[in-house]
């Protein structure tokens, strides 16, 4: 399995420390963000991993990362020329996945759980895509996914009225059937290609499976939840915590 960690975007919500910077190299618990996304692959033993980020400061993303060499994993470059959604910058992985399967993070979603046992029995089963679910204080923020039966019948991006508290992390498994499934989709109201939409066509052919995430999920994309991740996330604070 090969790794994609989705890290473009104007960072807007955290302006201005993203002024002169990517998101993504905001420090969270002493290291730039990006780093944590690639711990996590590594944890799970993916080390081919692809970084698909925007034009600017790119510069600064290559400085910090390189190949890879000095972390242990094999990183490669793509670039997203505009804003066009979360699915528009994982459809630009299809040549780096090369008919493989692929781990997506978003590359501001910092998190505890390894995903370590979950990739071979997904590998091994017939669904072609597995979400990560956390239960949330403020689902409007969030793709909400509700359940029947114990399973997942529904997923909504960011609904005014949310029915459930399940949120759909950015933390995704698929297999190469996503690229084509990316390629059909229709731009959304907001004129991106939602990642909603394509766990949606999962759901609905009955091949997306689900875990839920039992350690510390955040996606911290706002001042709040960055700083609420640089506490979480600061090694000596969470030995604090874990033996609170
Ligand atoms: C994206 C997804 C959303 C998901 C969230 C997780 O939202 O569209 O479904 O719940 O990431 O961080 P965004 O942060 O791009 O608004």
């Amino acid at each position: 399995m090969k790794g994609v960690i989705l890290a473009g975007g104007t960072g807007s919500r955290l302006y201005p420390k993203t002024r002169n910077t990517n998101k993504h190299l905001l420090p969270v618990g002493g290291v730039p963000m990006i780093h944590h996304g690639i711990g996590k692959l590594k944890e799970a033993g993916i080390d081919e991993i692809l970084i698909v980020t925007g034009k600017a400061h790119i510069d600064l993303m290559i400085e910090e990362l390189g190949f890879g060499g000095a972390l242990g994993v094999r990183v490669s470059y793509e670039i997203q020329e505009e804003a066009g959604g979360v699915a528009e910058a994982l459809g630009l992985a299809g040549g780096f996945s090369g008919g493989e399967p692929v781990a997506v993070l978003l590359g501001d979603n910092i998190f505890s759980d390894s995903l370590e046992a979950h990739v071979r029995p997904f590998l091994e089963s017939e669904a072609q895509a597995m979400v990560f679910l956390k239960r949330v204080k403020d689902p409007e923020r969030f793709g909400i996914a509700t359940f029947a039966d114990g399973r997942i019948c529904a997923i909504e991006e960011k609904p005014s009225k949310p029915v459930s508290d399940y949120a759909v992390t950015g933390i995704y498994l698929y297999k190469p059937q996503v690229f084509s499934i990316i390629n059909r989709l229709k731009p959304s109201e907001r004129k991106e290609l939602e990642i909603t939409d394509v766990n949606r066509a999962f759901l609905h052919t009955g091949l997306l499976d689900f875990r839920i995430l039992t350690g510390h999920w955040i996606d911290a994309g706002t001042h709040a939840s960055l700083a609420e991740a640089d506490r979480l996330f600061t090694p000596s604070v969470s030995a604090e915590v874990r033996h609170s």
